[in-house]
């Protein structure tokens, strides 16, 4: 296991984001972005970090963005941080497997989340009037039973601490245009399609994903991250069962940790216990070997 990064201070290079778990530096032409080892639960920001996450991240969407780089162009311009600007090789020890330097965009103002079974969010919604962000579904679905065919079902774009809004498709248009909707929506599902294969064949079950799309002149760039335990429900297609919540991949141990101590959900997070830290980078690092079957930068 490698030492833990919270967060970056790469006193040279000029930091313009940090999000929940990225920090970003601008190069001038290009952006450098930086998965830090930072974990978000319920929209907080962890006070303890969990090794290799960051790593793991960005390896996975490496993985991800070259196995749909057909459907999108995508940021991704260099991830061999020996490649990087020269600015950046001082730092090359912190950068090294979590860091991507990438083209700069303008990120679209919405999320583009894709449902393929119905959960979280989405299931509160269908259980209060039978429809998620404005899209009506059959009577009779049980929590997290497979959608009769994946949904678009976007949300808000908010800043740190407050939760994302979902929003229907009329909306979406509103906010970045019809043009770009319907295309982000193909796009979107496509992608998804794409990856649930891939998943299936890997043991598991994607449930849903967020994609961050941005607009570079007028051409649609796929940024951020792409189908990682972060951005997406893994599930383990072995225990699969519909009628109530699935164990996930990921952040699991600390959401059930934080409930057993009647969390508020309001920063700042408590201290997480070594075991539930250990456990949730076991399952992160799991998610990467099955689906790339490889542990690069561990
Ligand atoms: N190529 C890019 N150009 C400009 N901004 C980007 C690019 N790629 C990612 N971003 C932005 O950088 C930030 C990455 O930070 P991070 O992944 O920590 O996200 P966040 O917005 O805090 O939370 P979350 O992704 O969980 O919603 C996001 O705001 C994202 O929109
Ligand atoms: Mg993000």
């Amino acid at each position: 296991m490698n030492a833990a990064v919270y967060q970056t201070k790469l006193d040279r290079l000029n930091i313009i984001k940090q999000g929940k778990v990225r920090d970003i530096y601008d190069l001038g032409d290009c952006l450098l972005m930086v998965a830090t080892d930072r974990l978000s639960a319920f929209d907080v920001v962890m006070p303890d970090p969990i090794p290799d996450k960051g790593k793991i991240l960005t390896q996975l969407s490496i993985f991800w963005f070259n196995l749909v780089s057909e459907i999108v162009p995508n940021h991704l311009i260099e991830s061999d941080v020996a490649a990087f600007p020269s600015e950046c090789q001082r730092y090359q020890n912190i950068l090294a497997d979590r860091s991507m330097i990438v083209k700069k965009v303008e990120p679209l103002p919405i999320e583009c989340v894709v449902r393929g079974y119905i959960s979280g969010s989405g299931w509160k919604s269908y259980q209060k009037d039978r429809t998620i962000c404005g899209i009506s579904l059959p009577e009779g679905l049980k929590e997290s039973e497979k959608l009769p065919e994946p949904l678009f079902t976007p949300s808000t774009k908010e800043e740190i601490g407050l939760h994302d809004i979902n929003i229907n498709f009329e909306e979406a248009t509103n906010r970045v245009g019809r043009e770009v909707a319907e295309k982000v929506r193909e796009l979107s599902l496509t992608i998804y399609t794409k990856g649930v294969e891939i998943a299936a064949e890997k043991g598991i079950i994607i449930a849903d994903t967020k994609f961050e799309f941005g607009l570079l002149d007028d051409e649609i760039v796929l940024i951020d991250e792409v189908l990682t335990p972060d951005s997406s429900r893994f599930w383990p297609n072995a225990i699969y069962s519909p009628g109530g919540t699935q164990p996930s991949f990921d952040k699991q141990f600390v959401r059930d940790y934080l409930t057993s101590i009647q969390f508020n959900k309001q920063p700042p997070g408590p201290p997480l216990p070594r075991e539930v830290i250990q456990k949730t980078r076991e399952k992160y690092v799991e998610a990467l070997k099955l689906l790339t079957g490889s542990t690069h930068g561990l």
